[in-house]
């Protein structure tokens, strides 16, 4: 049989939301099923791939193989992360809240009666596809982002690749009636230096099956054996 292509390569996925805390018991997050990131750690694995999986909370289970962390907040998920780091790749799947409250409080903020509601000043999340694509001697060879859209997909998600510095965009169409939020389907538009790819409607599965295949097939063009 063929020798598994990813054996020797280390991938980090990103996958899942983050919750991030106003107090003991209310968070603010983000829509976010973590599927098509399990499903992308789970095809990396099988390819041959030694994949750390930093998830935020969902209701999988890892997948075969894939060792990883679970995390809840933005920060959490920047540090597990790095901590994972070096590798070859990284895939950012995660739904990261663009926004974490400034001071969450340790006790729970109780409604009293007359009393206006209480505002919360947000701060931004780290970026961490943003960071990881900072180039320098220890940037993974392949860092891919992942782009949900609603309105103009393509030219969207090209914008998002230059402003992310990442090598690939994975672009899905998310806008009402498609069912990609949390449903079992996803289609895709790869943004690469080589050009725009566009994939079928597809499982995730068998998106993050292609996805991989194309991973594997970008490090035998850079290093053919
Ligand atoms: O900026 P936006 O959230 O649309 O970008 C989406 C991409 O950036 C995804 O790959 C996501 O995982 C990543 N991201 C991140 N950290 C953030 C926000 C987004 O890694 N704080």
């Amino acid at each position: 049989p063929a020798p598994l292509p990813l054996i020797g390569r280390k991938a980090v996925v990103t996958a899942g939301p983050t919750h991030e805390p106003i107090d003991p018991v209310r968070f603010l997050g983000n829509r976010s099923s973590g599927l098509q990131g399990y499903a992308i750690a789970g095809a990396l694995s099988r390819l041959g791939a030694d994949v750390t999986l930093v998830s935020g909370p969902t209701s999988l289970e890892f997948p075969q193989g894939v060792h990883g962390a679970r995390v809840e907040t933005g920060e959490e998920m920047r540090s597990a992360t790095y901590a994972a780091l070096p590798a070859d790749i990284v895939v950012c799947a995660a739904a990261v809240a663009d926004w974490r409250v400034e001071h969450p409080t340790n006790s729970k903020i109780k409604k009293q009666a007359g009393q206006s509601p209480p505002v919360l000043t947000l701060v931004p999340n780290p970026d961490i596809l943003a960071e990881i694509s900072v180039v320098g001697p220890k940037r993974p060879r392949l860092v891919i982002g992942f782009a949900a859209e609603t309105d103009d997909v393509e030219a969207n998600a090209i914008a998002k690749r230059a402003r992310k510095g990442c090598d690939w965009i994975v672009a899905n169409d998310v806008s009402t009636g498609t069912n990609v939020m949390g449903g079992p389907e996803n289609r895709a538009i790869l943004i690469s230096d080589a050009g725009v790819e566009r994939w079928p409607l597809m499982l995730k599965d068998d998106l993050a099956s292609r996805l991989a295949e194309r991973i594997a097939k970008q490090f035998s063009d850079d290093a053919p054996s």
